[in-house]
């Protein structure tokens, strides 16, 4: 029996499919041929599952998001049966066959994709609302799932599917190529969700970086169930521990959750009956630091005005210049004789680097050194050079391969690439250099276009630049910049008419908002919440509804550029840790200079220390998650920032007792090798929170933090606030003394009598707390507070200790 649909709503309702076995082979089909009517709908006509056209003469089934008009063409896929393997547009179906395999079949004569079921059971196959197509078989009383689409996922997770153990996402090869492409994501041996380039002749993984280690990425391995979620509202969560919320999030909305043929993860959503999509979030901040994106002998350079470009290294020549991510070739003869080494020269690539694939590392070389071991070496086509500054000596890298290069002026070493002695570039190096940086990365796509409709024709110069740096600040681009840009461009367009505010803001996570509409937001900034370093905050609400703390800083100075105000937001707003708080967007208008924050209902640390709000176990949680906070600013791979105005104050709890640190980065931002900027040397901070350097008027480092952190942790403890002092009776007089003093006199005569800890602690916890959480918890703190500024843990080693005895608990309460 042949089931053809057509479109009357009659059969719609029908179209749950109730299959008896009859006399053929075959109980029911769609056949390619009939593509428009052989469709499967679901019931609220969200889905329909069907052939779609992938490529001249090819189809895949597929489920799309339902489209008002009827172009195939640009369907949003959510899932393919035969992504890799096209069939004919002649004599292809899909079948339920009696045995109860549901089989497609190329041009009637081979399988290539097929369920592998069995039934003898009446079967039932339907499109669910959710996008999932399911085959059902039953018995009088029951029915059970045999398959269903979303145990096998492509790119997309739609919300209500998990992603477990068994499955995983794979990436397109291009925008326009549904075949798989080179990234994954998935859970690895240790539990972690992580994103790997799986490329033709490598594969590494790139995401979570793979130079933090697993603590430092707030990750836990511990739990050994893996899935992973989006919910309707917007929150992804994976049960290591990492979680993620859209930038619309708590708004119900179609969601797809969405692994780019670039690499990166992220999420679309739309209101249901709109038809264009935006983003709402992703996982990746750095583009160059998804692998194989720059393909061999290429590097990969990234700004937030023009986005991510690939370059070819001198001397190599790009190999397809539709498809990037297959590199560059040697433009040189490349042989491996004895005479090479008279032959050979290098070229010095300042801030390029290549990750991994060294042969070997040696400490402690010099330059000349390092170059004879290259040479030495037939296959050593380049090294890495490059200064440990904590040790004062050089480490070489020889390489062998050139993979996931990148350039990036925060890099400290230096590439130094192998080239044959006669090449012209070292005869008229600058012509040939300038003809290098003209070389633009191309869109990765490499087949041919199937008249997608992304980007808007009519485009204003003025408008796409600044819609172009609000993408770019959020790190995107390629496909998802074009959709961004696409999105705002069509919104502001008539954002009067639809009133869809949200999809201003949902479209990137980091936006620049006007004067006018901010001053709107806080009626005129009539509700001031607080009072920090650099102006006051007020609480505004925005036009998606979304509550904001919006902080208006002094008014600019006459030397203050807002090139450089917008460079330091960049950087603010690439910024991304669960214990930071949120940044939305920016306003610089003139000289108004606005930060717009995620709103903290619960308030400040300082709030509710002070109205008795926070029990031991909450404590300690806010001590550990501000530690991974400014860990994550002092630490993370690419940027270094110190706060320098670390306090109560300045840490907000959200409804779960989390910490998240605010006004980070308002001090000025540093770069690692900056930190001898003698303008710096001048009193900032908080009294009572301040570290010694900045009164000694000696180099500050990241330890000015770490002091303020023990005393905020010290406060915790206590209850004793640092700018009042204690006040002590010193025989008769009564004196006041510093909270850190106190505190360390305390454990100096109690580490004897061995109950120190008992004495300091804010009377209000009574006696529920642990001892020795407590202990190592003001024993972190001591370290912390040290005078000498060497002593200091660094915020990393902090976590970990603070980690360590969470650990340590949580073994015992599993065992
Ligand atoms: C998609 O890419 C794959 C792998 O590169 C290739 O084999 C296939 O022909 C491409 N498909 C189309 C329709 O271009
Ligand atoms: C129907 O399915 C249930 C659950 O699998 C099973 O226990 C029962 O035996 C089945 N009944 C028939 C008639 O096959
Ligand atoms: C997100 O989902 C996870 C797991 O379902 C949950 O633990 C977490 O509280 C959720 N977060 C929000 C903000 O809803
Ligand atoms: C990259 O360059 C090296 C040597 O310079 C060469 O052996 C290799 O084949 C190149 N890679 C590609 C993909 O061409
Ligand atoms: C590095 O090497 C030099 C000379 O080879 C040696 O004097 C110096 O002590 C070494 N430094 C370290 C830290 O090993
Ligand atoms: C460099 O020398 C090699 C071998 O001697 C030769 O094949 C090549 O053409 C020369 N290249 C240039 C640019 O002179
Ligand atoms: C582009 O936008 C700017 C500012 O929004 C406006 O002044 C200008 O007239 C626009 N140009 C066109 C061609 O629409
Ligand atoms: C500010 O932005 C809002 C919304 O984007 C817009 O309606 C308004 O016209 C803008 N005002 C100015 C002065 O540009
Ligand atoms: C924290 O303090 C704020 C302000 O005093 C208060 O509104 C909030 O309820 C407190 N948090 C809790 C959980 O009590
Ligand atoms: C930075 O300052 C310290 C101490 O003031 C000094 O010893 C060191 O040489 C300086 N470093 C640089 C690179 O100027
Ligand atoms: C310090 O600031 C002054 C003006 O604010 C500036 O001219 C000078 O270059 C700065 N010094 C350094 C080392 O950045």
């Amino acid at each position: 029996m042949i089931l053809t649909m057509n479109s009357s709503p009659i059969l719609f309702a029908l179209l749950i499919l109730l299959f008896h076995f009859h006399y053929s082979s075959s109980s029911f089909s769609l056949s390619v041929e009939n593509l428009e009517q052989d469709i499967i709908v679901s019931p609220k006509r969200i889905f329909t599952a069907g052939f779609y056209p992938v490529g001249e003469n090819a189809y895949s089934f597929a489920i799309w998001f339902t489209q008002k008009h009827k172009h195939l063409n640009d369907a949003t896929i959510v899932w393919m049966a035969n992504r890799d393997q096209p069939v004919n547009g002649k004599k292809s179906t899909l079948s339920l066959l009696k045995t109860g395999n549901l089989i497609l079949t190329d041009a009637a004569q081979s399988i290539v994709w097929s369920t592998n079921t069995a039934s003898s059971k009446p079967l039932q196959l339907s499109l669910r609302d959710t996008g999932n197509l399911i085959l059902q078989e039953h018995n009088n009383s029951n029915s059970i799932i045999l398959w269903q689409s979303f145990d096998f996922p492509t790119d997309t997770l739609l919300p209500q599917q998990t992603l477990t153990t068994f499955t995983k996402l794979i990436s397109s090869r291009s925008e326009t190529n549904y075949s798989s492409g080179f990234y994954k994501l998935f859970f690895d041996n240790y539990n972690l969700l992580c994103l790997v380039y799986d490329g033709l002749e490598v594969s590494s993984v790139y995401w979570p970086d793979p130079l933090i280690l697993d603590w430092q990425t707030s990750r836990s391995t511990y739990n050994s169930n893996r899935v992973a979620t989006l919910n309707r509202f917007g929150n992804f969560s994976s049960s290591d521990g990492f979680t993620f919320r859209t930038s619309d999030y708590g708004t119900v909305l179609q969601r797809r959750l969405k692994l780019d043929f670039d690499g990166n993860v992220r999420v679309y959503s739309r209101e249901n009956g709109q038809e264009k999509w935006s983003m709402s979030g992703q996982f990746n901040q750095q583009p160059c630091k998804i692998h194989g994106i720059c393909g061999p002998n290429s590097t990969c350079s990234y700004d937030p005005i023009t986005g991510r470009k690939c370059y070819c290294l001198p001397g190599y020549s790009i190999i397809n210049n539709q498809d990037w991510s297959q590199g560059c070739k040697p433009s040189f003869q490349v042989s491996c004789n004895n005479n090479n080494k008279l032959e050979s020269r290098f070229k010095l690539l300042p801030h390029v680097e290549f990750y991994d694939y060294d042969y070997g590392f040696q400490k402690n070389y010099t330059y000349k050194h390092c170059k004879h071991l290259c040479l030495r070496l037939c296959e050593c086509i380049a090294f890495q050079f490059r200064y440990v500054k904590n040790k004062g000596l050089f480490n070489c890298y020889p390489k062998t391969r050139l993979l996931n290069g990148r350039s990036s002026t925060k890099f400290g070493g230096s590439l130094f690439l192998r080239l044959p002695k006669n090449n012209s570039l070292f005869s008229h190096e600058n012509s040939v250099e300038e003809d290098v940086n003209s070389l633009v990365c191309l869109r990765n796509e490499g087949v041919k276009q199937l008249g997608r409709s992304y980007v808007n024709a009519k485009e204003n110069g003025s408008l796409k630049f600044m819609l172009r740096f609000a993408g770019g600040l959020g790190g995107v681009e390629l496909l998802g910049f074009f959709l961004v840009w696409c999105f705002l461009f069509r919104s502001s367009k008539n954002s009067n008419e639809d009133n869809n505010g949200y999809v201003l803001a949902a479209a990137t996570g980091f936006r620049r908002f006007n004067y006018s509409e901010l001053k709107q937001a806080t009626k005129g900034f009539s509700q001031e919440i607080g009072c920090g370093a650099g102006g006051k905050v007020y609480k505004g609400v925005l036009s998606d509804n979304r509550i904001a703390a919006i902080k208006r800083l002094h008014e600019a100075h006459h030397g203050e550029s807002e090139s450089e105000f917008l460079a330091e937001v960049n950087i603010i707003g690439r910024l991304n840790h669960m214990n930071l708080i949120g940044m939305w967007g920016y306003c610089a208008e003139g000289k108004h200079r606005l930060l717009v924050y995620e709103y903290m209902e619960k308030g400040t640390l300082a709030d509710n220390l002070s109205s008795n709000e926070l029990d031991w176990g909450k404590r300690y949680n806010i001590a550990l998650g501000t530690a991974k906070g400014l860990a994550y600013l002092h630490e993370e791979c690419l940027e270094w920032v110190l706060h320098c105005d670390i306090k109560p104050q300045n840490i907000l709890v959200d409804s779960d007792y989390q910490p998240k640190v605010a006004d980070f980065g308002l001090s000025k931002l540093l770069n690692r090798d900056d930190l001898n900027n003698s303008n710096f040397s001048r009193i900032r901070g908080t009294r009572g929170y301040m570290a010694p350097e900045w009164v000694f008027n000696s180099q500050i480092t990241s330890k000015v933090d770490v002091y303020s952190y023990g005393v905020v942790v010290l406060e915790m403890i206590t209850g004793k606030s640092p700018t009042t002092g204690i006040q002590i009776k010193d025989g008769e007089e009564l004196c006041h003394e510093r909270l850190v003093t106190w505190v360390r006199e305390k454990r100096r005569k109690g580490i004897e009598v061995g109950c120190w800890v008992e004495q300091i602690v804010d009377p209000a916890l009574g006696s529920n707390y642990d001892v020795k959480k407590m202990e190592t918890l003001a024993n972190v703190a001591l370290d912390c507070v040290a005078e000498e500024r060497d002593m200091r843990p660094s915020m990393s080693q902090v976590v970990e200790r603070l980690q360590s005895q969470s650990a340590s608990y949580l073994i015992v309460f599993t065992n």
